[in-house]
């Protein structure tokens, strides 16, 4: 069976970050989000990643950075070489590939006054 490497960044918001890597069965059209689903199912029950529709590009749930460049993790197909998954980088860290999407401006605050 072949396989493939999947390195992600570990970590809460406010520790070092640590990289972990996955060995996970691959087969030809898998995605990224596929290959999270799997490590999450089979090896590290406490990864933390977003998603919601699954391949549907609709949620825009899943953007993670693969290989430092900006992509969702359900249309990003892997390969057979080593891939390296980080949480977006200008964004703020909740843990491992989560981070806060929402805009400073759009969250709800306590009303006051
Ligand atoms: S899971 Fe919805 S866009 Fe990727």
């Amino acid at each position: 069976m072949t396989s493939v490497a999947i390195t992600v960044q570990r970590g809460l918001a406010g520790e070092t970050p640590r990289d972990e890597t996955f060995t996970v069965p691959y087969s030809e059209g898998m995605s990224l989000l596929d290959g999270l689903i799997w490590i999450r199912a089979h090896a590290d029950a406490t990864l933390a990643f977003r998603y919601s529709c699954i391949n549907a590009n609709s949620c825009k749930e899943c953007v993670v950075s693969i290989a430092g460049k900006t992509e969702y993790a359900c249309t990003a197909r892997l390969t057979s070489s080593a891939v390296t998954v980080r949480p977006l980088g200008n964004k703020n860290l909740i843990r491992d590939l989560v981070t806060d999407t929402v805009p400073p401006k759009e969250k709800l605050g306590a009303v006051t006054g």
